[in-house]
Parts: structure tokens; sequence; C-alpha cells
């Protein structure tokens, strides 16, 4: 696990697109993994700007990580809804290639597993984009879920709710229920990178970067994880017991390497 530790959001921004963009360079028809959250709103405003200056989404595709069970559709913050407005709206991504859970489906685990399927046959996630809960959740994998869960429903916790309320009138207008990719099969993406801002953050950075890897914390899988980069801010490090030694590294790091 790379930990990077910078200046604020915007840095951060713009060192995941970096990322992405070497990555579509590389391979325009690359599969990107979309996270919401505020975390990865300056990715996206990153990646905006950089297709108005030419870089070119219309052969990749993306796939959303989770969604809500029961908002309808169009819903302003659907998951769907929400990376619509805030991502493939503003690049050159082709509508269609653009997949999220269906939430709204008569059939839950036909959708889940039809969801699976279609991950595999694009070829699998080149790099996602992932934010962490304050209770260490990835995507919407609570504490407790399984290591090899693939995507499935899901309850919410609690703090959970309480924490995306504010993207609602109420804590009331939050669902309990959620489809979200597992993390089994959030660990098959070839690269991840993960974005954590803001003090809220520093007690779940902590546990998942340098605590045991355990369910009560299932960030802290991504210690398995082969190509693990976690972009963090100042206040969102200040529990880290390394950071200093996660400076050295990065300040001393090949620029050949890249992320
Ligand atoms: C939600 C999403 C997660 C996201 C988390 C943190 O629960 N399902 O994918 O990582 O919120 O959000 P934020 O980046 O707004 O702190």
């Amino acid at each position: 696990m790379e930990v990077v530790i910078l200046g604020g959001s915007r840095q951060i921004g713009k060192l995941a697109a970096d990322a992405i963009e070497d990555l579509l360079r590389r391979k325009p028809n690359a599969v990107l993994g979309l996270a919401t959250g505020s975390s990865p709103l300056p990715v996206y405003d990153q990646l905006a700007e950089r297709c108005g200056q030419g870089l070119d989404f219309s052969q990749a595709s993306g796939f959303a990580l989770d969604e809500y069970v029961g908002l309808p559709a169009g819903h302003p913050e659907s998951y769907r809804e929400v990376i619509r407005r805030e991502f493939t709206s503003r690049v050159n991504i082709a509508p269609d290639n653009v997949h999220g859970p269906d939430g709204s489906a008569g059939d839950i685990p036909a959708t889940c597993q039809a969801y699976e399927e279609a991950i595999s046959a694009a070829g699998g996630v080149d790099l996602q984009l992932l934010g962490v809960g304050t209770d260490g959740h990835l995507a919407f994998n609570e504490p407790g879920s399984s290591f090899a869960s693939r995507t499935r429903i899901k309850s919410l916790i609690e703090q959970t709710r309480r924490d995306n309320a504010r993207f609602f009138n109420s804590l009331a207008e939050v669902p309990h229920h959620v489809l979200t990719q597992g993390l089994g099969t959030i660990m098959e993406a070839r690269h991840v990178i993960l974005l954590a801002t803001g003090a809220q953050k520093a007690q779940a950075v902590r546990d998942f970067v340098e605590g045991p890897v355990s369910a009560i914390c299932p960030a802290s899988l991504l210690q398995f994880h082969p190509h693990a980069t976690v972009l963090v801010d100042e206040a969102a490090a200040s529990a880290l017991k390394l950071a200093d030694f996660y400076r050295h590294t990065y300040d001393n790091k090949p620029a050949w390497q890249g992320l």
C-alpha cells in the first residue's frame, strides 16, 4: 500500500487524475471504477477539465461501486444520477458504457449477478476510485462484510446513514438498503486509488492503513491488494504513526514509477 500525503483536495484530485490520464493514454478503452461521496469530486473536476483539453474518454467504460435501494429512477441522490451529474455528463464517455447496480430491480440477486458478469465481460476494472466511510466501509461494505463478498444487497449502519444524511432533506429519507460491489469484487480491480480528506477520516485512515486486517474495518483488506494507492490530506493523515516515513518515501520516489 502506498500512502501519499498531500496539501489538500486539489492536489489529491490532480494526482488521481494524472493516474487516470496515464491509463487512458496507454489503454484508451480502459475500464474505470467510479465512486460517489464527496472525496472523488475533485478528481471528476480535473477529468472534466482535461477532457476539455483533449483527453479522450470515447472508448472508456465505467462501473459504479454501489447504489441505494428504493430511490425512484432519476432521484438526484441516486448514485447513478450523481455519477452522471458529477462525471460522465462532463466528459465524452458513451452513456451506454456507464453502468451501475440497479437499485430498483425486482429481482435483486439476479441484478447483482448480472452486474458481476458485466464487469467481467468488460475485462475487469483497470482503475478503481474509492473513498472510505468514517466506520472504515468501502463502497457500502459495512463492518463485518465478508472479504470474499460479491455484489449484493446490504443494510446500512446508522453512522453511515447519518453521515450521508447531508445529501438528503432529512435522515428519514436516507435508504436503509443498498446494492454494493463486494470486497472480493473490489479487490479484483487492477489498481485502486483511495481518497480521504479531513479530520473526520483520520481514525478510519489510521485503522485501515496501519491497523490489523479485520472485517471490523473493511478497508483494511486493501493491505492485501497488490496495487493500492492511498491519497490523503494532512488532516486525514494526522493519526498515522508512519506519516514521516510515507512523506520521505514519496518525496524520494523515482519519477518513472508513477502511482
Ligand atoms: C458513501 C459511499 C462510499 C464513500 C463514502 C464516503 O457511503 N457509498 O463509497 O466512500 O460515502 O463518502 P465521502 O467521500 O463523502 O466522505
